[in-house]
Order: C-alpha cells, then structure tokens, then sequence
C-alpha cells in the first residue's frame, strides 16, 4: 500500500494505483477525456494533469501511478490554467454550437469549459470543415466536434474487436475515420454502438436520442429481451415512451458493452404485431385469453396427456427471448413436476 497526500487529504492506495484513481477514491473527480477505467491508458487529452510537489512538470494524473509520501494538488492556479488553455484550444478547433447540439447537457467538453469558466477561445484560425456521416440510420458521426480522445477507437479495437474507426493522417489533419472515408455500414461496422457510448462530445450520436434534451429522460434500469446472456441496461423514457436505450456501467453480465439488437432496436417495445395477451386456439382459431385460462388449460391438457400416455408423451420448447432464469425454471418444471427430460430450446439453431 502508498500513502500519499491529495488536496491536503491523507489517502492510502494499493501500489499501482494512478493519481487519478487515488483522487477518485476520496471523493475528488479530477477532469478526463481519454481516460476511461475499462480501456488502456492512453494518456492524449492532458485534461487531467495535477500539480506532484518537486515535480518539474505538471504530471498527467490518468497514466502516473502514485508513489510513497507524494503530494498532489489537482486545482492549484498552476494546474487551472493550463486546463484553462487545453479546453481553449479545444474549443479553437471545435464548432460551438452548443445552443442546437444534440449533447447539450452531456457533453465533457461542455462541462468542463462550464466548469473552468471558458466561454470562447482566443485562438482564432482554420477549423475542420469535415463532412457529416450521417446515411445509416442509427449512429450519426460529426468530426468536427471529435477532440482526438480516442476512446471510439479503443472501444472498436479492444472491446468489439471490430476495428471500423482509427485514426489517420497527422497533427491539425489528425481525425477518427473509417477505412476510405467510407460512411459507416454495415459490411464495415457491426453497429454495437459502443463508440457512441464512450464518446464525450457531440462526435458520435445515437440517432434515437435526437431533438431530447438529457434532463427530458428517465431511465428504467431492466434486462434485455433478446437473449439469454441477460445483459442489463437503461430504458431511456419521454412522456411515457421509450426513446432509446443507455448502457448501465455496473450492469454485472455486460457492464457497458450491448450488442446492435440491445442498444438500438427498441422498435420491437412498440411493434404492432407484438402478442401482448396468451392466444388460446379455439376451432383452429387464435382467440385472446387471460392468464388464469391460459395457464388452466396449460394445466389440465398437460394432466390430460400425461394420464393417457405418460410424461414422455409431452416437451416444452422454450425461448432466447427469456432471461436465463426463466429457461432454467422451465426445464425444472419439465422434469421435476411432469416427469420428463423432454426440453429444448429455440436458440439450439
Ligand atoms: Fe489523462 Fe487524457 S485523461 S491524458
């Protein structure tokens, strides 16, 4: 263990620990655009850089492991300038249209200039005048507004495994692209979105969530239908619909990772042709039917069967569409209360 001091505040950290980390623990959220806990450090953005007493240079607090009897001071005069001048030269590359962004109100860059009181930026000069990707219909790309963090990259390389977006070219005409330039689709991008979530300006957007301002929305933490990993994320909901969904970072099975289905199709919520009541079949005829009469007949034709010829004379079929637990209780109904180990499941394709 490392004992140290931040902002006057005696910590201890197991060895290994970065600066950063260390703050964390006690409560001090030292500002960070690349850093991510669940990626490598990359140590890009400088947004995070703490004043270490007897150091020279201000140190970046992501990739600085912490040391016995340091002494940090994350908000000195040193320390808020230079943050000062990297957001200014952020926001001298960068459009500021904060006013009509679809981020507004969930945007890093947006905080911290809000937080370090930069309102404009005095470097006046060229700006990236890139194209918009925006023909697929769910993640739309703007890099005018990438700060060059690299944490959609990271995520598609060592989290998806994908490798869509990387960067190219060098210094001002440094951006995050496709292969070609190509617009993202499919034969490219699985569309896990997993940039989207990971992105901390208004560079990559889930279509879904245009025209919603952040504080419009709340969020109804659930399992996802399509499966049965049982991933966990949030329902995002306005005015008593769901708009579109958010990863839920503590989510135990998946943590902030969703597949295409999980992240984007929330259409399945409102489709019409959604059974939404047991359908029993009468005189070749689906007709509606509650629970109770759903289940009463489940129960007696079952009895029915069994007593005429035995508990092998039925098998239940089960769904990818329940959770895991549901699964299992249906085998365990199968053999423990009728009698058989006639189970299957419609995800054995
Ligand atoms: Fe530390 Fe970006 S958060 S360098």
């Amino acid at each position: 263990m490392v004992n140290l001091t931040i902002d006057g505040k005696a910590v201890t950290v197991p060895t290994g620990t970065t600066i950063l980390e260390a703050a964390q623990s006690i409560g001090i959220e030292i500002p960070h655009f690349c850093y991510d806990k669940d990626l490598t450090v990359f140590g890009g953005c400088r947004i995070c850089v703490v004043e270490v007493e007897g150091a020279r240079n201000l140190q970046a607090s992501c990739s600085t492991p912490v040391t016995p009897g340091m002494v940090v001071w994350t908000e000195s005069e040193r320390v808020v300038k230079t943050r000062q001048m990297i957001l200014e030269l952020l926001l001298g590359n960068h459009p500021v249209d904060c006013i009509v962004c679809d981020k507004t109100g969930d945007c890093l860059l947006q905080d911290y200039c809000y937080r370090y009181g930069v309102k404009e930026s005095p470097f006046i000069g060229e700006k990236k005048q890139l194209e918009l990707d925006r023909d697929n219909h769910l993640i739309e790309r703007d890099q005018n507004k990438c700060i060059l963090c690299g944490k959609c990259v990271q995520v598609c390389h060592d989290v998806q495994v994908t490798g869509t977006i990387d960067f190219v070219e060098r210094g001002f005409y440094t951006r995050v692209t496709t292969p070609y330039d190509l617009p993202l689709n499919t034969e490219i991008c699985r569309f896990c979105g997993q940039c989207v979530g990971v992105c901390p300006t208004g560079a990559l957007v889930n279509k879904q969530f245009k025209g919603t301002r952040p504080w419009e929305v709340s969020k109804v933490r659930t399992t996802c239908l399509f499966c049965g990993v049982g991933c966990n994320f949030d329902l995002n909901v306005k005015d008593g619909r769901v708009i579109g969904v958010t990863p839920t970072p503590e989510a135990p099975v998946n943590g902030r990772s969703l597949c295409v289905k999980g992240r984007f199709h929330k259409d399945l919520l409102y489709n019409p042709e959604r059974i939404t009541t047991p359908l029993i079949k009468r005189d070749g005829q689906f007709v509606e039917a509650s629970w109770d009469e759903a289940l009463d007949e489940i129960a007696s034709r079952l009895k029915e069967i069994v007593a005429a010829d035995g508990a092998n004379a039925v098998a239940a079929l089960s769904s990818a569409r329940c959770t895991n637990e549901e699964n299992y209780l249906m085998q365990k109904f199968m053999r423990t209360a009728v009698g058989t180990n006639n189970v299957d499941h419609c995800a054995r394709t």
